[in-house]
């Protein structure tokens, strides 16, 4: 089977050597959370007025926005 669409983000270890990391996939941020080995992805823009999230900290299962919290 072709491996299509997938965009290489940098590697496992890289990605989990912080608990957030701001990448870009194609033409979309993403902000990509790694905790006790496990991890996540939502957009790099924050809901309330865009901060990037990718700059935020975790607290818990929760990433906190960098420009608002
Ligand atoms: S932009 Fe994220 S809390 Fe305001």
């Amino acid at each position: 089977m072709a491996v299509e669409n997938w965009t290489d983000i940098g590697s496992a270890e890289e990605l989990a050597a912080r608990p957030l990391s701001a990448v870009k996939a194609a033409t979309t941020r993403l902000a990509v959370s790694c905790r006790d080995g496990v991890f996540g992805a939502v957009s790099n823009a924050c809901n309330h007025v865009g901060g990037p999230l990718g700059e935020g900290t975790l607290d818990g299962d929760y990433v906190v926005c960098p420009w608002h919290q």
